[in-house]
């Protein structure tokens, strides 16, 4: 496996992580008994790969994915960074501080990382946002502190606010289907010593050469949608897997380590973690990772030159977020 590390100064992690939204969520069809077996099983796997990064948050499955990580890491006995995430609409320091204890509850230990899920609504002042982030780590609830799904003028705005402990990553999604992060935002944070860690890596598995959704979640999903549909990204990305012995997740997940990404995809099968974990070995040439920037061009703008993935939260105030994420988790 190989390692780099999380923001300037932050730990030692893969180049690749795991993500552990599946585990417990209803859009995944993933609270199954097996299910949640074949993720422990996952866990354990990815660990013996040397896979040390992982990622969950306290929506996923309202706590279950936290506890299913929890158990799994204790299990397995391994050292593992845990990342997780504060639902965007809590702000205040209250509510953060309850939120984070009690993912040190379900997960039994403190994560490395606690990320501020998706911006606050419009009306939360950021820099008491700013502030309330930084106190966990002071208080020992933490050890760094991070953000996802901040576009760049609400990252520049945040980063203006915090003065004491710098956030080490922005987590966004990014892939082959997905591609508006190197307009802008990516350059900002390569500026600031941030890491990107690249959420829906393989387009929910339409970039693994899944072409018909299977769950929910991969249904109401643009993404899967066109890139499973899209023929000349899916030839490209065959005929370099081919080259290479290697599967269309392998080539996709590689060309987002290539570009200096963090990918986290996830699982319900725990024999997709073999694949990740050859992922974190695969060489891409300056050919393959160029042949691939030009059948994924049309990415770079489609879903806007600025970030935009889940923005609309912005609007909606966090009683209704708070409402409609009980219901869906
Ligand atoms: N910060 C955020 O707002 C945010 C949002 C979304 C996700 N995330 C994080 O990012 C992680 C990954 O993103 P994601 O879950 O959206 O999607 P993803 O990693 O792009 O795709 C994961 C799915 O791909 C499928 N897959 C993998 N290899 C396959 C193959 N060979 N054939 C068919 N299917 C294959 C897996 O199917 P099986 O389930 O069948 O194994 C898995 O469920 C999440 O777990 C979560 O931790 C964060």
């Amino acid at each position: 496996m190989r390692y780099t590390r999380l923001g300037r100064r932050g730990p030692r992690i893969s180049v690749i992580g795991v993500g552990l939204w599946q585990a417990g969520s209803r859009l995944w069809a993933g609270r199954r008994r097996e299910t949640l077996e074949e993720v422990r099983r996952g866990v354990r796997l990815a660990l013996e790969h040397g896979i040390n990064f992982f990622d969950t948050a306290e929506i996923y499955g309202a706590g279950l994915s936290e506890r299913i990580l929890g158990e799994a890491l204790r299990d397995a006995g391994g050292d593992a960074i845990v990342a997780t995430k504060v639902a965007g609409y809590k702000w205040t320091w209250f509510d953060v501080k309850r939120a984070v204890k009690k993912s040190i509850e379900r997960l039994g230990r403190t994560p490395d990382l606690v990320q501020h899920h998706w911006p606050p609504p419009v009306y939360a002042p950021l820099c008491r946002l700013a502030r309330s982030l930084e106190r966990l780590i002071d208080e020992g609830l933490t050890s760094h502190i991070g953000l996802s799904n901040y576009p760049t003028p609400l990252l520049e705005k945040m980063l203006e606010c915090m003065h004491r402990h710098e956030p080490v990553s922005n987590q966004v999604q990014y892939s082959l289907a997905y591609r508006s992060p190197e307009n802008r935002l990516k350059p900002y944070m390569d500026r600031r010593g941030m890491t990107l860690i690249a959420w829906s890596p393989l387009a929910k598995g339409a970039l693994a050469d899944l072409r018909e959704p299977k769950t929910l979640a991969q249904r109401l999903d643009p993404v899967f949608n066109a890139a499973a549909r899209d023929e000349r990204l899916q030839e490209t990305l065959a005929r370099i897997a081919e080259k290479h012995r290697a599967s269309k997740a392998e080539v996709a997940l590689a060309w987002l380590i290539a570009k200096g990404a963090v990918p986290i995809p996830g699982f319900r099968r725990a024999s997709r973690i073999e694949s990740y974990a050859r992922a974190a070995e695969l060489q891409l040439s300056e050919d393959d990772v160029r042949a691939l920037d030009e059948a994924s061009r049309e990415y770079l703008t489609r879903w806007g030159v600025e970030y935009r993935s889940l923005q609309f939260y912005r609007w909606i105030p966090g009683i209704f977020q708070r409402l409609a994420l009980i219901l869906g988790a």
